[in-house]
Order: structure tokens, then C-alpha cells, then sequence
């Protein structure tokens, strides 16, 4: 059974690096790597193959940067041209970026079954461009596998086939689990000379960062914080592009801002924090299992059960809201945390038995 595994952007790595080595062990399929190129930025996408021990892919797209529409159109070509070449039985994609997507168009176009792993997540914002991914990308799987029964429930109000939707768990939280011992031996806090409390911080959402109001209204709040609190910034490449644009300040006391970070140096960073502050996706579902309080500089989120069952508390852009429940947290009052139903490490495994299934291979 041939199946093309896509990869692109950051958060795609830890979701297709349990998948592969589960694949690994199954002489019966023969997973392809492909890379897009999304991301190519050796600290946003490299790092990721070493501490993820992922192999290296089997074809790299190479499409880079440019507009939605120029990057998704890119990579259909790009992605076309594979399946022309060298066809396939199964289609996998993970996530909700825009590489998800454009492979997602391109296989059911051709006929071949697309499985979209982390399906049927829904922020109800199409504001968000991975709310139109998720959807679309939605619409045009075969089979569904889903981290929690919301995400379920969301499928079958869109009309998905009850037959293929599987919920699985969290392949995210079997990277976490499976790397853990790794992460905590990281030697990170000490080459920072982070001896204290900090924050960690992670910033990338266009509503966020593409416009100067609500970064400023996000680095206002942060230089209070910074006073009582230091905070590690590790700035991705789309933030750091309109940090300088717009002349927000980045040199305040207690603020350092860095390169992006490894998976095994983050997860031990994110584990010792005192407080996560992030609007990304993946960072909610891990703070929710490592018990850290989060913050999510967001209105809404896809993944309502790390609000339901973990420390999340969504906060938005406003300064006075981060600040409330910052002071919140530093005064010991988050609430207690619970591992989601089936986030325990084992969802590659119940991916990839239902994929023989699938294939007609068990
Ligand atoms: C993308 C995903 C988002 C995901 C995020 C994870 C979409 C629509 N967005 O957002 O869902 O949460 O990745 O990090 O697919 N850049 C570099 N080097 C790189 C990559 C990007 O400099 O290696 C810069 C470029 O200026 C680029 C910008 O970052 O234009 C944005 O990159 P892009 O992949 O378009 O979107 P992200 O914001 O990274
Ligand atoms: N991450 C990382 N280094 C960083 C920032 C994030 O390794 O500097 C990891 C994080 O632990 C999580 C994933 O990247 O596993 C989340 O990716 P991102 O925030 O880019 O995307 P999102 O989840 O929002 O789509």
C-alpha cells in the first residue's frame, strides 16, 4: 500500500513523525515522503527531521513563500506533477495548512482517497485561512481521524460519512510523549541562563501580527509582564518580518527574543514555564498535558478541549485581558488539568491499524 505522506510547515513535523515510524514497522506499506517546501527556513523546518528522527523526504517540492493564493497554487502543481509521475493508493495529510489543503484538492481531483489526520477542528472564524484549509480539506476526505469528539460531531453536521470518521486521539501528544525523556534532558534553560520563573511566548497568527494595532496592543501588555516576569520570545520568521515593519520595540527589560527552537529545547521550555502565552494551535494541545497554564492570544480556538479540560484560557489581543489573567495565573489561581480522552500516545497506532484496514491489507 503506497501512501503519500504530505508535509509542509512547522506544526505538519511532529503530527507525520509518529505516523512514519509506525508505517516503519509494516512491511505491507510503503510510505512517501513528500515535502512542500512551506516552510525552509533550517530552524523552521530541518531541526524538526533531527530531533523528530524523521527520515529525509522522499521528493521536496520546494515552493517557499508568496500569497495564499501563490502558495497553495504552487504547491497543486508542484503536487500534481508527483501524482502523475508515480501515483498512489492513499493520499495522508495532517493539520490545516495551506500545503493540507492543496494536496487534499489535487488527490480527490484525481481520484485517489485523501485521510486527513487532526479533521473536523472548527474555530466557526473564517477570518482564520486554516479555517478554510480545515474545511475544504474536510469536505474532500475519504476518512476522517479526529482528537476529540467535538471534532466529530462537526463532521457529521458537514455532512461527512459516519463510516469514515475515527477518533483516534492526539498523534501531536504521542510526539510529546515519545520525546519527553529527551526534552527534559535538554541542557536549553541552562545556555539561556534562565535560572528563575519565565514566561514563554510564541506569536505568529496573521490577526495577531499582520496588522500594527494588535501587536502593539499584545507588546503593551508584554512590557508590564516583562517587569515581574522575564519572557522568552522565540519569534517566528512571519513575526519577525512585521515586528521591523511596523517599528514595535522589541529591546523592553525582561523581553529577549529569539530564533525559533528546536522541538526537544521548546518542549522542555514549554514544560518549565511559569505561563504560556501563544496563539498557536499545537502549543494549547501541549500545555493542556503537560499541565502548564496557557494563554491563548486568540477569540475563539478549534480545540475547545483544552479550555474544557486544560489550563486555556483564550484572552485575545486586548492588554488589559492579558494582564488580568496573567496576574490570575502568577497568583496560583489556574484551574486543574486533565488528559482529553485518548491523548495517550497511541493514536499513530490506531491510525495506522485502520489504514491497513483501509487497504485491505488486515
Ligand atoms: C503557516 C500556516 C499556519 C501555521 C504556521 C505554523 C497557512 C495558511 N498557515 O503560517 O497555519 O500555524 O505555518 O508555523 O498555511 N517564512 C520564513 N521562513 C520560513 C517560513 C516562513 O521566512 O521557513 C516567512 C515568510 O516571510 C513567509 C511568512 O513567514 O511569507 C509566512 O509563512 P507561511 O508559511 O505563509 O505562513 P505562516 O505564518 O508560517
Ligand atoms: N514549536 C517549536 N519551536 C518553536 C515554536 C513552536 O518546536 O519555537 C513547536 C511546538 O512545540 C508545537 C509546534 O511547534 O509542537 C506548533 O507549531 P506552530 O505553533 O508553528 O503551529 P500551529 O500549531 O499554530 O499550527
Amino acid at each position: 500500500m503506497k501512501i503519500l505522506c504530505v508535509v509542509g510547515a512547522r506544526p505538519n513535523f511532529m503530527k507525520i513523525a509518529p505516523l512514519l515510524a509506525e508505517m516503519s514497522h509494516d512491511p505491507q506499506i510503503r510510505p512517501v515522503l513528500v515535502h512542500t517546501g512551506q516552510h525552509y527556513d533550517p530552524e523552521m523546518s530541518d531541526v524538526f527531521f533531527r530531533d523528530l528522527e524523521i527520515p529525509p523526504p522522499d521528493l521536496h517540492l520546494g515552493v517557499g513563500s508568496g500569497t495564499q493564493a501563490e502558495q497553495t497554487g504552487k504547491v497543486m502543481v508542484a503536487f500534481e506533477a508527483v501524482l502523475e509521475k508515480g501515483g498512489a493508493d492513499l493520499i495522508l495529510v495532517v493539520g490545516d495548512v495551506n500545503s493540507t489543503l492543496a494536496c487534499s484538492v489535487v488527490s480527490a481531483k484525481k481520484g485517489i482517497a485523501v485521510a486527513h489526520v487532526e479533521a473536523g477542528l472548527r474555530s466557526f472564524d473564517r477570518s482564520m485561512p486554516e479555517e478554510i484549509n480545515r474545511i475544504v480539506t474536510d469536505a474532500l476526505s475519504t476518512y476522517h481521524f479526529t482528537t476529540s469528539r467535538d471534532a466529530d460531531q462537526n463532521l457529521l453536521r458537514e455532512g461527512a460519512r459516519k463510516e469514515g470518521i475515527f477518533f483516534v486521539g492526539n498523534v501531536m501528544i504521542d510526539t510529546l510523549l515519545r520525546f519527553s525523556a529527551k526534552a527534559e534532558a535538554s541542557p536549553i534553560r541552562r545556555d539561556l541562563g534562565l535560572n528563575g520563573d519565565y514566561a514563554l511566548l510564541t506569536l505568529h497568527r496573521p490577526s495577531n501580527v499582520d496588522q500594527a494595532e494588535p501587536l502593539r496592543r499584545i507588546f503593551s501588555a508584554l512590557e508590564v509582564v516583562g517587569k515581574s516576569l522575564p519572557i522568552l520570545f522565540p519569534a517566528h520568521p512571519r513575526t519577525r518580518n512585521m515586528l521591523e515593519e511596523f517599528g514595535v520595540a522589541t529591546t523592553q527589560e525582561g523581553l529577549r527574543m529569539v530564533e525559533p527552537i528546536g522541538y526537544l529545547d521548546f518542549i522542555h521550555l514549554e514544560k518549565h514555564a511559569r505561563l504560556v502565552l501563544t496563539d498557536s494551535g499545537g502549543i494549547q494541545e501541549e500545555t493542556t498535558v503537560l499541565g502548564v497554564p496557557c494563554l491563548t492570544l486568540r477569540e475563539n480556538t478549534e480545540r475547545p478541549v483544552t479550555l474544557t479540560q486544560g489550563s486555556n484560557v483564550l484572552v485575545g489581543n486586548s492588554t488589559e485581558r492579558i494582564l488580568q489573567e496573567t496576574a490570575r495565573v502568577l497568583e496560583g489561581r489556574g484551574g486543574a488539568t486533565r488528559v482529553p480522552e485518548l491523548w495517550d500516545g497511541k493514536a499513530s497506532e490506531r491510525i495506522v491499524a485502520r489504514l491497513r484496514t483501509i487497504g485491505g491489507l488486515a
